[in-house]
């Protein structure tokens, strides 16, 4: 099966901090992206390429369009799409008052299905082709994530939350429970197609040492799986941690102790960070994800990208969803630069749609499979539409240059701006 589409074309080829800026992208006003049995075939001008194709190529010509990498989101949590927006609260009150009474319901199976396509419609609506995502406590929600994920062969890395403590009962599992709910649904889901699990302690005040232990001995039993947790998002969540283990060093060495650490591991928020924590992620490393716009909406902090930077550390976007107050990954990035501003800090759109994909994809440790179009890479793409509303067209309109387009999609984009969403060379959501 070979296909073939026509737009301007833009993806990442490294990081724009870390070589020159014409280096780290390619772009091409009049392209074409040419898709052989759901892999990136070629890539290139398209007065070129087109001559090439056999005549039984479907080709489609996307106007005033931007094709690119589908958006990579590195923390989400889907049981929590029903409750984005709830008003009022911080991490820790917004836990117990709205997020552990809708994450009870997932203990039904088809309530936990019916969730589940609601929130991957929304991703692909959003331009996200892949994302790492929480469950609830319950093994069925993970089951109920994966069966729907499966039907469109998605790109989608999830995990049960293990939690034995300091959450109602209803939600508790315990540290042996815990092991081998994930040890099967390990067996069962990752590396079955293009799903992969991620062993996903929910954070260290709801577990106890035994079960990061658990978490460990799971993590060490079965490599390539990833391990996906939250960190340092504020500062009451910080000083209860330090009360709870009185003999580790900082939050990161509660997780460190049971092995928890590694180039699968993915951190949420990372924000009240104290050195030895930096450089120990460094060291390991880990990736962070940032969520700006649950940063900012639970009023947790700012996230200090610069440093992440200086050492080295892969950082993701998270829209960290139902915290976090949108599924589009536009959106997110219009909150990191503002975040960024605040801190004094600039995120060039470059360096912002990067993050979004390929250093998405870099986190996750996907980067030799999707976040760019380099040949043999998984056709995870998406259609960016420059008049996706009539002042993104005025604005468009007056810009002088691909940098002032690419930030006006950032500042101004959301779903609308999605016109097509495509998955392993299928189309998987149509605005219009
Ligand atoms: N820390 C522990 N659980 C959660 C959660 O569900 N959302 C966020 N934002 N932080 C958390
Ligand atoms: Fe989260």
């Amino acid at each position: 099966m070979l296909s073939a589409h026509r737009s301007s074309l833009l993806h990442f080829l490294a990081d724009p901090a870390s070589v020159p800026l014409d280096q780290s992208y390619q772009y091409i006003e009049d392209g074409l992206l040419v898709v052989e049995d759901g892999r990136v075939k070629a890539v290139g001008e398209a007065q070129q390429l087109l001559p090439t194709l056999p005549p039984q190529c479907q080709l489609t010509t996307h106007k005033n369009s931007l094709l690119m990498p589908g958006f990579i989101d590195t923390h989400i949590h889907y049981p929590q799409t029903e409750m984005i927006a709830a008003y009022g609260e911080q991490l820790l009150q917004w836990l117990e008052k709205y997020t552990f009474p809708t994450e009870q319901q997932f203990s039904d199976p088809a309530y936990a299905r019916d969730i589940a396509d609601r929130f991957l419609k929304e991703l692909l609506r959003a331009g996200t082709t892949t994302a790492l995502v929480f469950g609830t406590v319950h093994k069925a929600s993970v089951d109920a994530f994966f069966e729907a994920c499966e039907q469109q062969n998605l790109r989608m890395i999830a995990g049960k939350v293990m939690m034995d403590r300091n959450a109602p009962d209803y939600l508790l599992d315990t540290a042996e429970s815990s092991y081998s709910d994930s040890r099967e649904l390990i067996e069962k889901w990752h590396g079955r197609g293009r799903l992969r699990y991620a062993i996903t302690p929910r954070f260290s005040p709801t577990s106890t040492d035994r079960q990061l232990a658990k978490a460990g001995q799971l993590l060490r039993e079965n490599p390539g799986v990833y391990m996906h947790t939250h960190l340092s998002e504020n500062q009451n969540e910080v000083a209860w941690v330090k009360e709870l283990f009185p003999e580790r060093k900082n939050y990161l060495d509660s997780y460190d102790h049971s092995g928890l650490l590694g180039r699968r591991s993915v951190f949420a928020h990372c924000i009240h960070l104290e050195d030895e924590e930096w450089d120990r992620l460094a060291e390991t490393q880990s990736g962070i994800a940032f969520c700006p716009t649950s940063n900012l909406f639970l009023g947790s902090g700012l996230f200090a990208l610069s440093q992440a930077q200086e050492k080295s550390i892969n950082v993701g976007l998270g829209t960290d969803v139902g915290a976090g107050t949108s599924f589009s990954m536009l959106q997110t990035l219009n909150e990191a630069y503002k975040v960024l501003q605040l801190r004094g800090e600039q995120l060039s759109p470059f360096k912002g749609l990067y993050l979004a994909t390929l250093g998405g994809a870099q986190t996750l440790d996907l980067a030799d499979t999707i976040g760019n179009f380099e040949s043999g890479k998984e056709a995870d793409f998406i259609v960016l539409d420059k008049a996706s509303t009539p002042l993104m067209e005025f604005r468009m309109s007056k810009c002088k240059d691909l940098f002032e387009q690419l930030f006006v999609f950032s500042m101004l984009g959301d779903d609308r701006a999605v016109s097509q969403t495509w998955s392993a060379g299928k189309q998987v959501h149509c605005r219009d």
